[in-house]
């Protein structure tokens, strides 16, 4: 009896196995387009970073970092639903790619620090928008020395339940998605989250799942595909 239990165990896990096992794949069902995207570092992250402007609910999205764009349109979309702008920073002219939704996109080319500094007030003045953002997402050198300093800057600009979302903070020379496949990247000598432990005052081992509270934020970190890590700035009740 306890055999033929064993050897049914045996086959389900096969079966388990045989039919994708831990492999899970994306479907984009608030923009189904994004099907025909190609496999990259951004992947498996899509969903997970619609999902957190949706719940953040801003009143603007702040992106730094855009070249092709794939994060740009994600937040696009978001935008649409929310009826609000992307406002998008990059050192390199990024203003002809292809994004969706373009009437609710503004591209700045400036390094992201100084526009942090000087420009973003400005633009918040013009825009008729409170410096305090509520949604802002990063992904540009992948540097530690210009990390600590995005993070120096852009954390004032953070308003309180604010979320300010890292990607690349689990780069390697090939990271894996949750589909099972592998994509080239390179090594960072972990950039992004040294910059990202020390301001929080932790350590944390950046291959796994993980939650934390620490330094006023609340923070969940997705290893998968080059690193996400999400935190919520928890302020003052
Ligand atoms: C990894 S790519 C961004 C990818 C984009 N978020 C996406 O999902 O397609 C990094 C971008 O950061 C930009 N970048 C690098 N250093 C920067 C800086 N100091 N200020 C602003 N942008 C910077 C680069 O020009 C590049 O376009």
């Amino acid at each position: 009896m306890k055999l033929l239990r064993n050897f049914r165990k045996k086959i389900r896990k096969l079966a388990f196995r045989l039919s994708g096992g831990t492999h899970f794949k994306q479907k984009h069902y608030f923009a189904p387009w994004l099907a025909q995207a190609r496999p990259n570092a951004m992947s498996d992250h899509l969903n997970t970073l619609f999902w957190h402007v949706m719940e953040a609910s801003p009143d603007y999205i702040v992106e730094l970092g855009t070249r092709g764009g794939d994060s740009t349109r994600v937040l696009l979309e978001a935008a649409d639903k929310l009826d609000i702008k992307v406002l998008s920073i990059d050192i390199n002219d990024c203003g002809e790619i292809d994004v969706p939704h373009r009437e609710r996109w503004e591209f700045v080319q400036s390094d992201d620090v100084g526009f942090g500094e000087q420009g973003f007030p400005r633009w918040c003045e013009g825009n008729g928008l409170s410096q305090q953002a509520k949604f802002i997402y990063i992904d540009t050198s992948h540097l530690y020395e210009h990390t600590c300093k995005e993070i120096a800057v852009w954390s004032k600009h953070l308003a309180d339940g604010g979320v300010m979302v890292f990607h690349d903070t689990n780069m390697r020379k090939v990271y894996g998605r949750l589909d099972g496949s592998a994509g080239f990247g390179w090594d960072n000598q972990r950039g992004v989250i040294r910059a990202l432990e020390e301001f929080l005052g932790r350590s944390y081992d950046q291959n796994t799942f993980f939650t934390d509270i620490a330094g006023g934020y609340l923070v969940r970190h997705y290893p998968n595909c080059s690193g996400m890590t999400v935190l919520k700035k928890m302020g003052s009740k």
